[in-house]
């Protein structure tokens, strides 16, 4: 077989066998293609597309190309949740420990920050001695025990995907849905779980920009899902401005902290108990979505969920009294209130603009080699549909440096207001399994 025959089929529109997209993975891992003849059939891809045999064929064989975890040594059903990324996403810290406390079992591996999206380590992060690296029979052993652990992918798991998805990023060739889907799918097979509810996003802050491609996205997934075995189901969520009111690292546990406490913004509550319903309908804890429901929220009243938050924290060395106490997370040097300069009510919350801005205070990196300040952010205080008069708190920045006058103007231009009412719109659009 030779790799250039294989560039030229895509290039002609043809569809790739299972065998050549195995000889592509398998030169990927052993060196023998190199980069520029993978980023020519990336762009054949993008440009050309694949069916559903070849991305289901590409997902199996990247999911093979490193370690897959088998978690069948751990008791009961294993739960997995997948997000495809967005501002304020902190629904792994509230979502795990709600399911974990009805009975799922959560061995969760979960990713860093880059560019304006977070990432759940880096959350986790905040919290002082919590440690995302566990050896495998510790993280086993772990969410035996204490049903719920989660962690930082290893650097085994599916190898051909962090090979193709960095020269993605440099190719211009990440927007694909055979591409996106087969490089999610191929991890959450490998990590090992019975179940999986993906996530996917819409809107400003996300990759897929619209409801419709989101779809798009959600079934390539779920096909993949279905044709290796595994229950997959996803959701697609509203991602045009950021989920819950706080953007930030130390300020995003606070809000899961204070969610589980039964306090947490609507729309971030809301998510997570759509979210675990299906979770539990899929992992057979009850029949009916209202049942679940019921027993979400009682994880919350009765503080079950807070506590598995707190055993994971304690299992992975982290001060649970941070958690109890969350004045003494990471705290910045100041907090400003940012002042609406008009009357009107919030037509639009540019969730990609908030995640830029908060990852210009050091919340996020814009490359992979750059720190975190864990203690900065912003924490909205009015949302889309809300009603703010001139001089009202549109929200507070924490920050450790003086704001510039770019940051400024390119805060107040994240907002459009509107002197009619504007609809609220659904958490959750649609749920396709
Ligand atoms: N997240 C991934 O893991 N891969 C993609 O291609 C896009 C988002």
């Amino acid at each position: 077989m030779r790799f250039v025959d294989i560039i030229a089929k895509k290039r002609d529109r043809l569809e790739l066998t299972k065998e050549e997209i195995q000889f592509w993975i398998n030169g990927i891992v052993d060196g023998s293609i190199p980069d520029y003849q993978s980023s020519s059939l990336l762009m054949a891809i993008v440009l050309n597309g694949m069916n559903s045999k070849e991305t289901a064929a590409l997902t199996e064989a990247m999911m093979y190309s490193g370690d897959v975890i088998d978690l069948s040594g751990i008791e009961g059903i294993k739960a997995d949740k997948h997000s495809t990324g967005g501002v304020g996403d902190k629904t792994s810290l509230a979502l795990g420990p709600m399911v974990a406390a009805c009975g799922l079992k959560v061995a969760k591996m979960s990713g860093r920050g880059l560019g304006h999206t977070g990432g759940t380590l880096d959350k986790l992060e905040s919290i002082e001695g919590f440690s995302c690296e566990i050896e495998d029979e510790d993280f086993k052993k772990q969410v035996n025990e204490c049903g719920i652990a989660i962690i930082g992918q290893t650097a085994k798991l599916v190898p051909a995907d962090k090979t193709l998805y960095a020269l993605r990023d440099v190719t211009a060739t990440v927007p694909a849905i055979p591409l996106i889907a087969s490089s999610i799918m191929s991890k959450k097979l490998a990590s090992g779980s019975d179940t999986i509810l993906l996530d996917v996003k819409f809107g400003e802050g996300a990759f897929m920009k619209t409801v419709d491609d989101a779809r798009e996205l959600a079934r390539a997934m779920i096909a993949i899902g279905k044709e290796l075995g595994r229950d997959t189901r996803a959701m697609i969520s509203d991602m045009n401005q950021p989920l819950g009111n706080a953007i930030g690292n130390a300020i995003e546990v606070k809000e899961a902290v204070d969610t589980l406490h039964g306090k947490g913004p609507e729309d971030f509550t809301e998510l997570c108990l759509q979210a675990g319903e299906i979770m539990l309908l899929q992992g057979g804890v009850y029949a009916t979505k209202e049942e679940a429901r019921k027993a979400l929220i009682q994880t919350i009243e009765d503080g079950s969920a807070f506590g598995k938050l707190k055993d994971m924290v304690a299992s992975q060395a982290g001060n649970v009294a941070m958690l109890e106490d969350t004045s003494l997370l990471p705290q910045a040097k100041y907090v400003l209130e940012m002042k609406s300069v008009q009357t009107g009510y919030i037509q639009n919350l540019n969730a990609l603009e908030m995640g830029t801005l908060a990852m210009r205070l050091g919340a996020g990196r814009a490359t992979k080699a750059d720190s975190i300040d864990h203690s900065v952010g912003i924490v909205l205080n009015a949302k889309k549909s809300d009603h703010v008069n001139m001089g009202d708190v549109l929200a507070l920045v924490y920050t450790n440096q003086e704001l510039t006058p770019e940051w400024i103007e390119d805060f107040y231009g994240a907002y459009k207001f509107s002197t009619v009412v504007v609809e609220r719109d659904p958490i959750i659009f649609d749920v396709l399994q």
